[in-house]
Formats: structure tokens, C-alpha cells, sequence
């Protein structure tokens, strides 16, 4: 028999935890394994500073700059060694993207070796193969590491670390507003901790190895975001690129040239003639052969697979292309398949980020919006919006920082509630927050706001107020940034806002759908509280697939020309349309006076 189902095999590296899915092109998940973070704080044993490893992996301990070798008895996957800081283990990283396929590959053989009940229908017992895999990551996040061993130098900044503000700050202070202009026009990343630029500056001038690496001029030091890190380490070819999305959060692409801009790399201290830099690709693309790497050459301490994981994922992937990434947010636009010009969705995952499909001509922001890149699929030959859609696609972003991570404060630090679900409970319990405001500004607030020295804050506590209303409060403190995010966007675009205010009969509204994924989107409760603050002109739908995001990993690599589950964007909404009653759709039900009043105290 030589029929067989292809699958596409996504792994999803998020803030918080990595998952591999094995896909159908109707969207099916045929097998599915997730890993959560283990972090410094729950293991307890961590030390207060950062591991920084030599170029042969010795972990070594940074003490008032000089480096002090020391025994690293656990090694957790997040740490957040001061205030403010955020870090992850690139190697435990790699470690579960493993882990998470090797457990996906023995489901599909058990799958395969099914013997079907009718002997006599042996011959049309389907096989499912893999026959290609795709990425979705975490982006900002920035790893280096040495190419002649692939070890890192330091672990990854995560995108919410804040220990660069009075970097930050100083290069506000010290450069003319006319520079800072032409940083936004040429990246879409105004001045803020968040992008990888900011964190590339810290480690040159924090972590004498890096900086040491560096000045050697030998450019065995290479600059990457997750998925650069992930490819190089995925595929035999050690292939050194990272996806157009993701590299347009780095704030060292120009968003015309779809290259590394020498202006900016000048301004931000990359010398590209010292460092190594990922080669930037479309995001759907041969990027590599996977190969199973051997973790434990990286970090010893790693628990490398057994020998029957290890043969088993050899058995099932090596050789398979890896032909889709996408920075997650990007992958969930295009898991959501908003290809259209003037579509939106919001993902609320560890922070919540809502983009909105500007079609092909970039779009700065004045009104405090990122420009980012949505996907560049550049071997479709289809019409989108009339227009060739192989050229990249740009989105203005709106990006939350603190959203599902709020939920896990209030479980974690308040012990409000047992579990993450519960938030949705709670928050029914009360029918409005009594006057209490909560802004969960634990990292500063981002988009459209941009205060970085801003911190967590709950206003408007009376002795009427209960467990309820504080859990009212957080959800609609992450909702409100929503609604001044999707106001800001379509003010850049020229559009009315004034319906987000008050109901019109809709003549003049350019938005009617906000498309929402992500953990919280899963809380009804929670997604009746988005629809009341975006008001009755705004309907707020809900993905059936609860995975956009991998699932968005797995139409880039589909999409590319040699693997070809689908021809193009036309084949990806047909094979995935569902009927209208699966669609799960929130309408406002709080009156405009009521809206208003929530809004002002906001
Ligand atoms: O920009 C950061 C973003 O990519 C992280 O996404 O889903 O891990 O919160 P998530």
C-alpha cells in the first residue's frame, strides 16, 4: 500500500511551555505532547545570579563581574534571578521541543501499527506519515551561542525581562527624537525592553565571554531568537536562519529590504563583521533536514531520551524537511486564517498580543502600535486583497505583557484560586468589579502605552470589596488594553473610532470580528467581558481549533513548494471551514452608558 494520511509535525515554544502536535490538513490532531516549564522559584534551590557558561559549557556563576566556576545542583527552564530579570535554559529548551516530539513519534507508531478489525480491509488501512514539520516560538527572546560548539554563552532574555530600562532610558535621554524616528520607520519596534536589540546590548556589555567572543572578531559568536537556536540545533545541517516574523522583532531588520538594515545594526552595536547573524528566510521555506540532536553534548545534566525514544523519533522524523516557522503570534494570525486585509485576532496567552492584517504596505504607527511582520509566503502565486499575496504581509501589533500571567499571580501569590480555570468562576460571581481597577502592569505597560516604570497597581478597594470583584478587575484590566489597542490601530489606519464609544447602526465601523485564541479565551466568562468592553459594533469570535498557534506553524510548512499539503491560502480556508453553529461568537451585552463609565475609570 503506498497511500498514506501526510501530517505535519508543529512545535510550539512558548513563554511558558512547549507542545509538539501532529496535524491533519483539516486541522485534526493526531497526537499531542506538552511540557510546562519547571521554573528557579518552584524548584527553590536556585541561586540569585544568572548561569553564564563558557564556550566548553562549564556553568559558571556571575559575582560582582568576575566569574566564579560553581556546581549547578537543578537546572530549571525559566529562572528569574533579580526582580524584573527572566531568563530561560536554551539547552532544556531544545531538551523539551525533544522530549515533546519523541512522545508524538511513539504515538504515531502505535497509531500506525493498528491493525485494522477486518483483515480483508488490511490493504486500506491508512498509514500516517510526516512529511514535514513547522515552528512556532516565543520572539524577542535572545540566545548566543558559540558555533564551534553550539553551546550558549548566557541563558535566553526572555521577551518580558526588564533589567535593560535604564539602558533603555539612557538612550532615550542621549539621542536625538529625529534617530529614534527613523528607528520606527526602518524596524516597526519603537524604544522598549521588549525587542532583542536592548538584550543584545546588555550581554555585550554584561557577560565578559560574549563580549570576548566578540572582540575576537572570529564570528564564532551567533545572535539568535528561539526558532535560529531551534533550527540550528534541529537539522543536520546546522542551518543558520531565522523566519522574517521573527526577525522583524529584533529591531536590526528593515521592514522594506526584509535584510538586516547597517543603520540600525550600527546604532544597536552589531558589527557583523564580529558576530554571526541568521540568515533572514520567508516563513515558509526549506530551512533544514531534521536531525535528532544529542542534548546531552550541550548540558551533560540533561535527561537525554531512552534508547527506545531515541530510535523511535529517528524512525519517524529524521529526514523529514522542516519548512514552516513563525513567531507565534504571527503563527496564530495564520492559524486563524486571517489573510484579509483589516483582520484581527488577540491571542491571550502569557501576555496578550492582538494583530491586525495591514496587507502588504507597511504602516508605521503614531499611535503606539508595533509594525511587525504577519507571514511571507513568497511561492503562492493567489490573489489576496487584489493584490499577489507572495509578498511579505505586515500587521500592526498591539502586544499586552501581562495577561494569562495575571491569572497565575492571583493563583500563585494570592492563592485567589486553585487552578486557572476557576478565574472565569470567580469573576461570574460578581456582576461588575465595584469600582475596582486593576492594572497589571508587572513588567511595565506595553502597547499602546509604553511605560516601562510602570508597575502593578489595584484602585478603588472598599470594605465591599471581595475576591470576585479583584478577579473582575484583573480580567478587565487586560480586556481595556484590548479595546485602547485596537482604538489606537484604528486611528493609524484612519478609521472611526467612535463606535468603541457609543452603538451606531454600523455604517461606519471597519472592524466587526475580533478573532480570539489562546488559554483565557477559553473562559466564557471571560470572553463576555472582551465583547462588553469592545462594545456591540465588535463581535469577539473564538477559534473551534484551540492550537492557532501550532496549528499556523503547520499551514507555513504545508504551504511550501515541495511539500504542498495545500497549494494555497484559498485550499488552507477551505480545508478548515467550519459551520457556523461550531463557531463560538460574543456579542456586548452592557449598555453604551455603562461601557462609558467602565472606560473613563479605566
Ligand atoms: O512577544 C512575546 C510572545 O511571542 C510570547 O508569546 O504565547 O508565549 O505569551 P506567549
Amino acid at each position: 500500500m503506498s497511500s498514506y494520511i501526510p501530517l505535519i509535525c508543529t512545535v510550539d515554544v512558548g513563554t511558558t511551555s512547549t507542545r509538539a502536535i501532529l496535524f491533519t490538513k483539516e486541522g485534526e490532531e493526531v497526537a499531542k505532547h506538552q511540557i510546562e516549564y519547571s521554573t528557579s522559584a518552584q524548584e527553590g534551590s536556585r541561586r540569585n545570579s544568572p548561569t553564564i557558561f563558557s564556550s566548553e559549557g562549564v556553568a559558571l556563576n556571575m559575582k560582582d563581574s568576575s566569574l566564579v566556576i560553581e556546581d549547578v545542583p537543578t537546572n530549571p527552564t525559566l529562572l528569574f534571578p533579580n526582580p524584573g530579570w527572566a531568563e530561560c535554559d536554551p539547552c532544556h529548551i531544545l531538551n523539551n521541543v525533544v522530549q515533546c516530539m519523541s512522545e508524538c513519534a511513539m504515538s504515531l507508531e502505535i497509531l500506525n501499527s493498528e491493525v485494522p478489525l477486518d483483515d480483508s480491509a488490511e490493504d486500506e488501512h491508512p498509514q500516517y506519515k510526516v512529511v514535514a514539520i513547522g515552528i512556532a516560538n516565543m520572539r524577542e527572546t535572545t540566545i548566543v551561542w558559540s558555533k564551534k560548539t553550539g553551546v550558549p554563552l548566557y541563558n535566553g532574555i526572555v521577551w518580558n525581562d526588564t533589567r535593560t530600562t535604564g539602558l533603555m532610558n539612557n538612550i532615550r535621554k542621549n539621542t536625538p527624537q529625529k534617530t529614534l524616528d527613523d528607528i520606527l520607520e526602518r524596524s516597526g519596534c519603537p524604544l522598549s525592553t521588549y525587542f532583542s536589540c536592548l538584550k543584545w546590548m546588555w550581554l555585550y556589555q554584561n557577560v565578559p565571554p560574549i563580549r570576548k567572543s566578540y572582540e575576537s572578531g572570529t564570528k564564532d559568536l551567533a545572535f539568535g531568537t528561539v526558532d535560529s537556536w531551534l533550527i540550528y540545533h534541529l537539522t543536520h545541517e546546522h542551518a543558520f536562519k531565522t523566519d522574517i516574523t521573527n526577525a522583524s522583532r529584533t529591531s536590526f531588520m528593515n521592514l522594506d529590504t526584509h535584510d538586516y538594515d547597517p543603520r540600525l545594526l550600527k546604532f544597536w552595536n552589531v558589527d557583523p563583521n564580529k558576530i554571526s547573524l541568521a540568515e533572514i528566510v520567508p516563513s515558509s521555506h526549506f530551512f533544514g533536514t531534521f536531525e535528532v540532536p544529542d542534548v546531552t553534548k550541550l548540558d551533560p545534566k540533561l535527561k537525554d531520551l531512552s534508547s527506545d525514544q531515541a530510535d523511535c523519533l529517528k524512525r519517524m522524523l529524521n529526514g523529514v524537511p522542516i519548512t514552516g516557522c513563525l513567531g507565534d503570534q504571527s503563527a496564530s494570525l495564520v492559524g486563524q486564517t486571517a489573510f484579509q486585509k483589516g483582520e484581527a485576532k488577540c491571542t491571550y496567552g502569557t501576555g496578550a498580543f492582538m494583530l491586525y492584517n495591514v496587507g502588504t504596505d507597511k504602516l508605521i504607527s503614531e499611535h503606539g502600535s508595533v509594525t511587525t511582520v504577519g507571514y511571507w509566503f513568497d511561492s503562492l502565486n493567489e490573489s489576496v486583497d487584489g493584490k499577489n499575496c507572495n509578498k511579505p504581509h505586515y500587521c500592526l501589533e498591539g502586544s499586552i505583557a501581562v495577561a494569562g500571567s495575571c491569572v497565575q499571580w492571583l493563583r500563585d501569590n494570592l492563592q485567589l484560586i486553585d487552578k486557572a480555570s476557576d478565574i472565569g468562576p470567580l469573576a461570574a460571581a460578581a456582576p461588575d468589579s465595584a469600582g475596582v481597577v486593576f492594572v497589571p502592569a508587572f513588567s511595565g505597560l506595553f502597547a499602546p502605552y509604553w511605560d516601562a516604570s510602570s508597575r502593578g497597581t489595584i484602585f478603588g478597594i472598599t470594605q465591599y470589596s471581595t475576591a470576585a470583584h479583584i478577579a473582575r478587575a484583573a480580567i478587565e484590566g487586560v480586556c481595556f488594553q484590548v479595546r485602547a489597542i485596537l482604538k489606537a490601530m484604528l486611528s493609524d489606519c484612519g478609521s472611526k473610532t467612535d463606535f468603541l464609544d457609543d452603538s451606531t447602526d454600523g455604517a461606519s465601523v471597519s472592524i466587526n470580528t475580533l478573532h480570539v485564541d489562546g488559554g483565557m479565551s477559553r473562559s466564557d466568562v471571560v470572553m463576555q467581558i472582551q465583547a462588553d468592553i469592545l462594545g456591540p459594533c465588535v463581535s469577539v469570535e473564538r477559534a473551534p481549533n484551540a492550537e492557532c498557534t501550532a496549528f499556523g506553524a503547520a499551514i507555513a510548512a504545508g504551504l511550501e513548494n515541495h511539500v504542498h499539503v495545500w497549494k494555497s491560502l484559498k485550499d488552507v480556508k477551505k480545508s478548515v471551514s467550519v459551520d457556523n453553529n461550531q463557531r463560538n461568537v460574543f456579542h456586548a451585552e452592557m449598555t453604551d452608558a455603562e461601557r462609558r463609565k467602565a472606560w473613563n475609570l479605566w
